[in-house]
């Protein structure tokens, strides 16, 4: 069979991991796909930046354009919505299958994206883009389909969650545990994103849309991130059998009409000490399901950082270059059926 060409645009932490492991574990992949996948370019910014030495120069190119255009596969790394969008449409528009880390993307323009990809006929995999390494996204989207999710409560941001873990345990304050996460990889380059609760909401706005069969925008997450709690504040909650956590909170809720709808919200909660998501500590992630028929599920594990993201990128990887090796595009997505998303008022 002849080789998949990949694409991979954006060469950071996460980027340099995925070339790193396409190049040392070529023949291993290449068993499991059913033929290589040959990595045709690397998107960058500046050609001139410093780079990991597995990084092949000869294949950097600033041309995302021409690059997503000669791709089987394209897998966008670079984050953002500008250029990521116009690329990704660019790529599916072209016939090549999607793989991104993109949460901020989805989080405002899934539902476009995956027109373009069921347009196409083509797969759009985005596993990375929630908790990292947790499969997670797979088992709402596909294994959960014909069951009836009610709830869904998620620690989805690593770096807020060690910020208030050392908060608790280390008599951090909160400026100094976020220089820590930072210098351990798991901030995003400006925190604010983090300790504001944007990358939670991104996140929790895609679960949501794929728990619920409906559209959640970053707009209809209510959010407040952990920048007003105090050390008086995770010491309350300690001292009242909690421990303080960012929780990501998606559910079922009645609309002022009496209608079924979904309530989307971020915000520091007070977990009791003895549910299963208070003992997610550092920098780890963990979503638990209330599920109808499944009862509940917890996925738990690391969500942030190269390794553990490279991980959900490779094996979304694998799984459209299966597709497309066996000459088909992946599950369909199920009919969405259009859930009002209530705000908090309303609820
Ligand atoms: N900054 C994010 C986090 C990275 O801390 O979880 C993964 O999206």
């Amino acid at each position: 069979r002849p080789p998949l060409r990949v694409a991979v645009l954006g060469c950071g932490v996460v980027g340099t991991e995925v070339v790193r492991r396409l190049v040392t574990e070529g023949d291993e992949l290449a068993a499991r796909v059913g033929t290589r996948l040959e990595l045709v370019g690397i998107a960058v910014r500046s050609l001139d930046a410093e780079r990991d030495e597995v990084v092949d120069r000869d294949l950097l190119t600033t041309d995302a354009d021409a690059l997503v255009r000669s791709a089987d596969v394209v897998v966008e790394l670079m984050g953002g919505i500008e250029p990521a969008r116009s690329l990704v449409l660019a790529a599916l528009g072209a016939g090549a299958c999607v793989v991104t880390a993109n949460k901020a993307l989805l989080a405002q323009d899934g539902p476009t994206l995956y027109a373009a990809a069921d347009a196409a006929g083509v797969d759009l995999y985005f596993e990375a883009a929630v908790a990292g390494a947790i499969p997670i996204v797979r088992p709402v989207r596909e294994s959960l389909a014909g069951d009836t999710v009610q709830r869904l409560l998620g620690i989805v941001n690593g770096t807020t969650n060690y910020v208030l873990d050392s908060m608790t345990t280390e008599g951090l304050d909160l400026e100094q545990a976020v220089k820590e996460a930072q210098a351990l990889g798991y901030a995003e380059a400006d925190p604010t994103a983090d300790v504001e609760g944007y990358d939670a909401a991104a996140k929790a706005a895609i679960l949501a849309s794929l728990a619920f069969h409906t559209r959640v925008a970053l707009d209809d997450v209510d959010r407040t991130g952990i920048t007003a709690l105090t050390a008086a504040d995770v010491a309350w909650a300690e001292r009242t059998g909690h421990v303080l956590k960012l929780l990501a909170v998606a559910e079922r809720a009645r609309t002022a009409e009496g209608r079924d709808g979904v309530l989307v919200r971020v915000q520091p909660t007070l977990v009791p000490a003895d549910h299963p998501l208070a003992g997610v500590r550092q920098a780890f992630n963990a979503v638990f399901v209330e599920a109808e028929a499944a009862g509940e599920l917890m996925f738990y594990g690391r969500g942030a950082g190269g390794a553990p993201t490279s991980s959900a990128v490779l094996g979304d990887l694998v799984s459209v270059a299966r597709h497309r090796v066996l000459g088909g595009k992946g599950p369909v997505e199920s009919s969405h059926a259009d859930l009002p998303v209530l705000d908090r008022g309303e609820a």
